[in-house]
């Protein structure tokens, strides 16, 4: 069942602490650093987006962006174990398109490790479509996939 009455906003300092505990919970390898996250908080390039149920962080994502170009992209995505698979990390997609669009990006790509398949469903679930194989992108060997969406201002009906 979606969580009702979940809240998404841009992250703020206060955060930070939450943020590092979500990544730690949800990552073995490849985690972002208590300083990366500082320097994202404060990044132009970068908007990291937290998801609250009653004040609590169940969900976290970070969209980057480059000057120039149309293509944002989600660098990580987060939900914690406990609010899995009630539909928080759509809302925080959506929320990163709409951050994307808002920056004057019209696509949106990202990576996910070939045996994600939560993940994976997720993105197609939402019109993320497959581009590119990633043989051994990860850290620890592990294969990739590479998706991509066009975002359009008016959400398909
Ligand atoms: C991937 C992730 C962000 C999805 O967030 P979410 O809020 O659970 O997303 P949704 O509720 O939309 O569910 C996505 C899929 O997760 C699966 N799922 C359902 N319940 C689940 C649970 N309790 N635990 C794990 N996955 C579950 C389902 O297959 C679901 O797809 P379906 O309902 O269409 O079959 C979350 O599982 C997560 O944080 N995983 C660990 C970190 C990670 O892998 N990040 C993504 C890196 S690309």
């Amino acid at each position: 069942m979606p969580l009702v009455s979940l809240r998404v906003r841009r992250a703020v300092e206060g955060d930070l602490s939450a943020l590092i505990d979500l990544e730690n919970a949800s990552f073995a390898s490849d985690r972002i650093s208590p300083r990366q996250w500082r320097w994202h908080l404060e990044s132009d390039s970068a908007r990291v987006l937290v998801a609250l149920h009653e004040r609590r962080l169940v969900g976290a994502c970070v969209v980057f962006f480059r000057k120039g170009s149309d293509l944002a992209r989600l660098y990580s995505m987060a939900v914690a174990e406990d609010a899995r698979g009630r539909r928080v990390g759509e809302q925080l997609l959506e929320a990163a398109e709409q951050a994307a669009l808002r920056s004057g990006c019209r696509r949106l790509r990202l990576e996910v490790r070939a045996g994600n398949l939560a993940a994976q469903r997720l993105y197609e679930r939402n019109g993320y479509r497959r581009l590119a194989a990633l043989p051994a992108y990860y850290e620890d060997g592990e294969d990739g996939w590479r998706y991509e969406k066009a975002l359009s201002r008016t959400p398909a009906a």
